[in-house]
């Protein structure tokens, strides 16, 4: 019988490393996006392109979507919150369309991820505007992304929980993922922002969103503050969502989530689903698939490179046996 695909999209560089206290080298997250391609990863966010003022941790972009060594297959993408995000991508895919880069190489960036959420409170909070006038602000940078060529994926926070206002509305998450879509994004990533939620509210939620944007379409995104991250990701799975991002090393968090942890760690995804109905896809760098070896070298690595051991709770026992 054959497996059913899920795809993963690798956060660690960018919501992982955006959340780090220390200034990590740019030479280091060149390397960690380098590496996580060739354990098999196809798609990379590798940073963004948002206010350093804001996000310091995120400086630096430009250079490491420019300086990476890029593989074929894979998708290297990069978050905006507005058009001047936008612009900072297009001068470096400028530079590189007028480059001597080979055909088989991929550019720098072939899509962007945009984001808000699904209440007032936490718009505010992670981009100073309510979720209106975000979604207004949104439109005209997705409309020059696709003229562009490029992919424009979705994000929407506080799909369960918000930190500053409590159990969401899941209507809202609904609506705004719908317009989200409606602006042009191939997908919608639903964040559990604050990682509190649970399956039965995954469930519960996946169902109301479902009654506007179509499955295929979904993402789910959960951080893994109360444990319960492989459960949802799993609950989601079983709900016909079959793209989950998640983070080498759990490494991660959202600075405008007080309290918040990592994502659901990439190794922690990859065990589970070892010999269930679903098989993880990826690059020949994997063999189809993504390594979990390497992977949790990786995990090790980055995280001493932070000073710290790995967390995530596949990635130490892999380790160990
Ligand atoms: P603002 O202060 O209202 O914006 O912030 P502004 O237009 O007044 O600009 C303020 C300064 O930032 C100006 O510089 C701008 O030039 C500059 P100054 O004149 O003061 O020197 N600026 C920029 N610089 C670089 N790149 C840009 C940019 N835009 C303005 N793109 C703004 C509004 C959107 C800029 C700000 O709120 C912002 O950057 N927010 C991003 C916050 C963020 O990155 N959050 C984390 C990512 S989201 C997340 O983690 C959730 C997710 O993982 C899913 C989940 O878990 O739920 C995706
Ligand atoms: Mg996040």
């Amino acid at each position: 019988q054959s497996k059913i695909p899920v795809n993963i999209v690798e956060v660690g560089p960018r919501d992982g490393l955006q959340n780090e206290k220390g200034v990590i080298p740019v030479d280091v997250k060149v390397e960690l996006i380098e590496k996580l391609a060739l354990a098999g990863c196809n798609n990379i966010e590798a940073g963004s392109f948002v206010s350093p003022k804001w996000v310091p941790q995120m400086a630096g972009t430009s250079e490491i979507i420019s300086r990476t060594h890029r593989l074929p297959n894979v998708h290297y993408a990069v978050l905006v919150p507005n058009q001047k995000g936008l612009d900072g991508l297009l001068s470096v895919l400028n530079t590189y369309n007028t480059s001597s880069d080979s055909e088989s190489v991929p550019p720098p960036s072939d899509e962007i991820s945009i984001f808000t959420a699904a209440t007032d409170a936490f718009t505010r909070a992670n981009l100073n505007t309510s979720i209106t006038e975000s979604l207004a602000k949104l439109a005209p940078v997705a409309r020059a992304a696709l003229d562009k060529g490029l992919r424009v994926r979705g994000y929407v926070s506080v799909a369960i929980v918000c930190p500053y206002t409590g159990q969401v509305d899941y209507k809202k998450v609904r609506e705004v993922s719908k317009e989200l879509l409606e602006m042009g994004c191939y997908e919608i990533s639903l964040g559990d922002t604050v990682g509190r939620g649970t399956p039965s509210q995954v469930a519960e939620m996946l169902e109301e969103v479902k009654k506007d944007v179509p499955v295929e379409r979904l993402a789910g995104h959960f951080h893994d503050t109360f444990g319960t991250a492989v459960a949802n990701v799993f609950t989601a799975l079983e709900h016909g969502v079959r793209t989950i991002d998640s983070s080498v090393g759990g490494l991660g968090g959202c600075p405008y989530s007080p309290g918040a942890t990592g994502n659901v760690a990439t190794e922690d995804i990859l065990y589970a689903l070892q010999g269930s109905k679903y098989s993880v896809t990826g690059t020949e760098y994997g063999n189809g698939t993504i390594d979990l070896d390497k992977i949790t070298e990786i995990g090790w690595w980055i995280s001493g490179q932070l000073g710290r051991e790995s967390i995530s709770r596949a990635g130490r026992a892999w380790r160990a046996k």
